[in-house]
């Protein structure tokens, strides 16, 4: 790892990415005109295709012995290895870019020996620009921010689920063990103490896993709970987190050090207390995730 330039990727992933949001922004994508991969709610876009196209051709002209994993070219049975590799999300929300709904970012992540070390995650709409690098911090630029070190208030401590903002996903698996666990514990850590629920202070479902990561890294939410998204979702996000003092657990009680691609992922933000509202938290799911066992 020592002798990749860390800074050097971070600086260029930044232009890659502020080129790919031009792409992003003056596409006009549509619900209707959208293509649907394993179900009518697992949506790709042109422009997803478009942007991963000229990321890889990008990366891989500057950085050619690196190996490349990116959503919309990731074929089934294509594994991680401890070689330096880009992992990377053209469009992370293209539910949201469907819709029209700003809350898109797209996502570059760098992993060696399988450890995120750099994360770019940029929503090309509001302008906001999140970057880590692994031992150096984690950083928001946008309109109100130059540059301004993660978390973005000293935190407070977390003190209980019935104190925390949550986010969570449906994912676009809508049927079996999975989607019940994740009903499930919606309803467990929503519901009001004399019904057994945790009464958190409430739930958000935004639709960008890289987002949600960086809410998290920031201080917007406390934790975020997901099964089903995957490697290029998170890398980038990862690293900001993690720079920002927060910490990403197994969403599934028990394994506190999950790989980057278990699919499985609990985020909790900087805070004293994290052990405890991990451990509460696990408490809470109801049943077992089976994605990426
Ligand atoms: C999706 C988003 C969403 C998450 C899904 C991801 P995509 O990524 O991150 O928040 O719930 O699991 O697949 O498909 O918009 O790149």
């Amino acid at each position: 790892m020592s002798n990749v330039n860390l800074q050097e990727v971070h600086d260029f992933l930044i232009l890659v990415a502020k080129k790919a949001g031009h792409m992003i922004t003056s596409a006009k994508p549509t619900t209707s005109s959208s293509g649907e991969k394993k179900n009518s709610v697992d949506l790709v876009t042109e422009t997803d295709q478009a942007v991963e196209k000229m990321v890889t051709e990008s990366v891989k002209e500057k950085y050619p012995d690196f190996q490349f994993m990116g959503e919309e070219t990731y074929k089934p049975g294509d594994r991680l290895t401890s070689a330096p590799t880009f992992i990377v999300d053209p469009i992370d929300g293209t539910t949201n870019f469907c819709h029209g709904y700003p809350y898109v970012s797209i996502s570059l992540g760098l992993a060696i020996d399988l450890k995120p070390v750099v994360g770019i995650v940029y929503n090309p709409f509001t302008g906001t620009l999140y970057s880590g690098i692994l031992g150096q911090g984690s950083f928001l630029t946008d309109q109100f921010h130059d540059h301004v070190r993660l978390p973005l208030k000293d935190p407070e401590p977390l003190s209980g689920l019935d104190k925390a903002q949550i986010a969570v996903e449906w994912g676009s698996d809508r049927s079996g063990n999975d989607y019940d666990v994740k009903v499930n514990t919606f309803r467990k850590l929503c519901a009001s103490k004399e019904d057994g629920g945790a009464m958190v202070h409430s739930l958000r479902s935004l639709g960008s896993a890289a987002l949600n990561l960086c809410a998290v890294a920031s201080g917007h939410i406390d934790i975020y709970w997901e099964a089903g998204c995957w490697a290029w979702d998170v890398c980038a996000g990862w690293v900001i987190l993690t720079e920002a003092g927060g910490e990403i657990v197994d969403a599934n009680k028990g394994n506190w050090k999950p790989r980057i691609d278990d699919r499985r992922y609990l985020a909790v933000r900087k805070g004293h207390g994290q052990k405890e509202i991990v451990e509460e938290f696990w408490n809470n799911v109801q049943g077992k995730l089976e994605v990426g066992l």
